[in-house]
Order: structure tokens, then C-alpha cells, then sequence
């Protein structure tokens, strides 16, 4: 569907669930990370690019405090909670993001109410590119619009990610949310998740005869369920160790020393996360530098570390990775918290067919459901489209 398609579709839609036209529509996009994973939480640097696929929002205020939710992707039926009375735990399933946000900004201060929301989603869901915090983000953005907030991106993206970590209880770290607000067309975005300070870094992938492909493994990723949050614990307890306010804190030179002074079973996972920062300043020259391509070995480094040193890969995203890098990829890499999800892989244009047929074949020899394939185009932040 165009565009323009989609936008008509939201609103017909709206008009016929909500009885009366959209005040305005938003997107938000998902994203996949190009390095800097597992870093965010530590006040790190990542490197993501916002996807061309987005979480389309159809909005108006509400004057009776309700909130009124509808998906395109849901059960078909409206969901109606009192603003007022939204409570950590108070709802369930993809409802539990925008009525987090909701919450979240009430809890900020901000005089917000009710209002009835259509929502349709491009983003694939538990693929690991970020399809909550698109929710999340579109939300936030219609809200910041519908009331008249005026937050910035980066004041947006703590709030989404407050909803996540606080209403919806998972403990995620604020690149997603960042990611899907202040990505720009285009270019990767670097990111430091302490200060939530940006650089937009220019990602020409076709004028360098590149392309950046997503295989998703089609194994749901799941960061409620105990492993990311127990992965974090152990890199706060390893700064606190360290005595430093977070890893970010601890150089590359400085690694084996600390390494030396840590319990064993913390060692990889400080030695991931440094060494993961450090492929993110690399990254970013390389790009800097004009030379995208150089960026395939840092993804492959990456992904090693991740499967050895933080132990959240699994069998399908190694798999995907080995095949794609042996088929021709200049470099590969898990992307996003692990434990299943995607995988993205730099490849020529010319070899991107061929790199896909050959995963798609590993996997069928290994007995895995075929992956999907998409083409990851670095793509415009959140906005507002109507
Ligand atoms: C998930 C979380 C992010 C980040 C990544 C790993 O996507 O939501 O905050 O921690 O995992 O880099």
C-alpha cells in the first residue's frame, strides 16, 4: 500500500470505530540497531537506524477522561479504560503501551485526558525491531500534539520508556524510544544513552552499492521474561563493583584490569559491553569516513561477543548470521535484545537475493521456519503525517 493509501485507510477506519473524523495522525517507526547493543543501560553508545516500517496513530482528544483504543492488528474490539484510575498492571496485552504513555505523562504532571485512538501497524510484532516502542513512541508524539505539550524527542523517549519499564514492566534501557523519535532519513543515529545526546550520521547505503537486509527468525523475543532483566543486574553490579556510576565509565585500555578485580561470571558480560561501546566509536568513523562497507566486520565482531560473551543469541540467529556471511554478506549480526529476533546483514545490492535464498536454505536444512526477508532503508523518526 502507498502512503497515501495507508493514511486513508487509518482514517476511514477511525471515522468508522470512533464515529467522528481524526484530529490528526502520526507514525512511528520501528528500528533495527546497526551496533552498540546491551549498551544502553550502561549510559553507552549504540547505533540505530529508524526502519521504512511504522506504527501508523489516527487521534483526538477525548474531553470525558476515556481512553478509547483500537488496532488494526487486535481483536477487533475497542478498548475503554478511565484515565484516571490507569495503574501499573491495569491492562493487558499491546493495550498495557499506550495507555502506559498515558500514565507515564500523567505521572510526569502533565494535565493529559482521554481520547480515542486507531492505530495500524507495518512494524512486525516480537521480531526484534522495536514494534512496542513504535506503539509507544506514535503515542506519545499524538499526546504531545492532542494537549499541546511540547516535549522534546529525547523528553518523549524517557517517557515512553518510563511506560515500558514501569507500567508495562519491562526493564529496557531508552534506545528504542530514542531510535524511533529522532531518527532521520537517510542517516544512523548515534547515541548516547546518558546524556541522550544525538548525532544523525549519513548511511548511504545505495550510493555504495549496499544493502542493508533484516532476516527475521521468526523465534519471538521476549524481554519481560526474566533473562534481560537478570543480564542488566549483572552489569549494575559489576559498575557498582567497579566503582563506577555505570560501564560506560570503563575505557578499553582499562578492561583488563578491571577484568582482573571481577567475579567470573560478570567478567563477560563487562567485557561485551565495553568492547561493544568501542565498536560503536569505530562505527561511526567508518561511516564518518565514507566507508559503509567497513562496517561488516564490526557487525561480525559484534555478534561474536554477543553469542559468546553476553549469551543472547540462539541457534537461529547464529545460524542466519554464519549463512549470510558465507553466502557473501560483508558482515552480520543479531539485532536488538536476542533470545530470538532478527538478524541484519550488509551485503553488495547485487548479492542481496542470493545471501537471502542461501539463509532461507541453511534453514530448511536445519529444520527452521523459512525467515522473512525485508530490506532495512534508513527512514524518517516519528512525525506527524496528518
Ligand atoms: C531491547 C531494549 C533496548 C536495548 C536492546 C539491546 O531492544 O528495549 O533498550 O537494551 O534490547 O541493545
Amino acid at each position: 500500500m502507498t502512503a497515501d493509501a495507508v493514511l486513508n485507510a487509518v482514517c476511514e477506519d477511525f471515522r468508522r470505530i470512533h464515529g467522528r473524523a481524526p484530529a490528526g495522525v502520526w507514525a512511528a517507526p520501528g528500528r533495527v540497531n546497526l551496533i552498540g547493543e546491551h549498551t544502553d543501560y550502561n549510559d553507552g553508545f549504540a547505533l540505530p537506524m529508524a526502519l521504512p516500517q511504522t506504527t501508523v496513530l489516527a487521534a483526538r482528544r477525548r474531553d470525558d477522561g476515556l481512553l478509547r483504543l483500537h488496532s488494526a492488528q487486535g481483536d477487533g474490539r475497542v478498548t475503554e479504560l478511565a484515565v484516571a484510575d490507569l495503574a501499573p498492571g491495569g491492562a493487558g496485552g499491546w493495550t498495557r503501551y499506550p495507555a502506559g504513555v498515558v500514565w507515564a505523562l500523567r505521572e510526569r504532571g502533565l494535565a493529559v485526558g482521554g481520547a480515542d485512538l486507531h492505530l495500524d501497524s507495518s512494524v512486525p510484532a516480537g521480531a526484534g525491531l522495536s514494534s512496542s516502542a513504535a506503539l509507544e513512541c506514535a503515542v506519545a508524539l499524538a499526546y504531545d500534539g492532542l494537549y499541546g505539550l511540547r516535549l522534546s524527542g529525547p523528553e518523549l523517549a524517557r517517557v515512553a520508556q518510563y511506560a515500558e519499564n514501569a507500567f508495562a514492566g519491562v526493564p529496557c534501557g531508552v534506545m528504542d524510544q530514542m531510535a524511533s523519535l529522532c531518527c532521520a532519513e537517510g542517516s544512523a543515529l548515534h547515541l548516547d544513552s546518558r546524556s541522550l545526546e544525538v548525532r544523525q550520521v549519513p548511511f548511504d547505503l545505495t550510493g555504495h552499492g549496499l544493502s542493508l537486509l533484516v532476516l527475521d527468525t521468526g523465534v519471538a523475543h521476549d524481554l519481560g521474561d526474566g533473562a534481560y532483566a537478570s543480564l542488566r543486574d549483572g552489569c549494575e553490579r559489576a559498575a557498582r563493583l567497579l566503582g563506577l556510576p555505570a560501564l560506560r565509565d570503563l575505557s578499553e585500555g582499562e578492561l583488563p584490569g578491571a577484568l582482573a578485580e571481577l567475579p567470573a561470571g560478570l567478567v563477560p558480560l563487562v567485557r561485551h559491553v565495553v568492547t561493544e561501546n568501542a565498536r560503536v566509536g569505530r562505527a561511526v568513523g567508518r561511516l564518518t569516513a565514507g566507508e559503509p562497507e567497513a562496517l561488516g566486520a564490526l557487525l561480525t565482531a559484534g555478534h561474536a561477543s554477543l553469542r559468546d560473551d553476553y549469551r543472547v543469541s540462539c541457534p537461529e540467529t547464529d545460524l542466519a548470521v554464519d549463512a549470510a556471511v558465507a553466502a557473501g554478506a560483508l558482515g552480520a549480526r543479531m539485532t536488538g535484545g536476542g533470545f530470538g529476533g532478527s538478524v541484519i546483514a550488509l551485503v553488495p545490492a547485487g548479492q542481496a537475493a542470493s545471501v537471502a535464498r542461501a539463509v532461507t536454505r541453511a534453514f530448511a536444512a536445519a529444520d527452521f521456519a523459512a525467515p522473512a526477508v525485508l530490506e532495512a532503508v534508513p527512514s524518517a523518526g516519528a512525525r506527524r503525517i496528518a
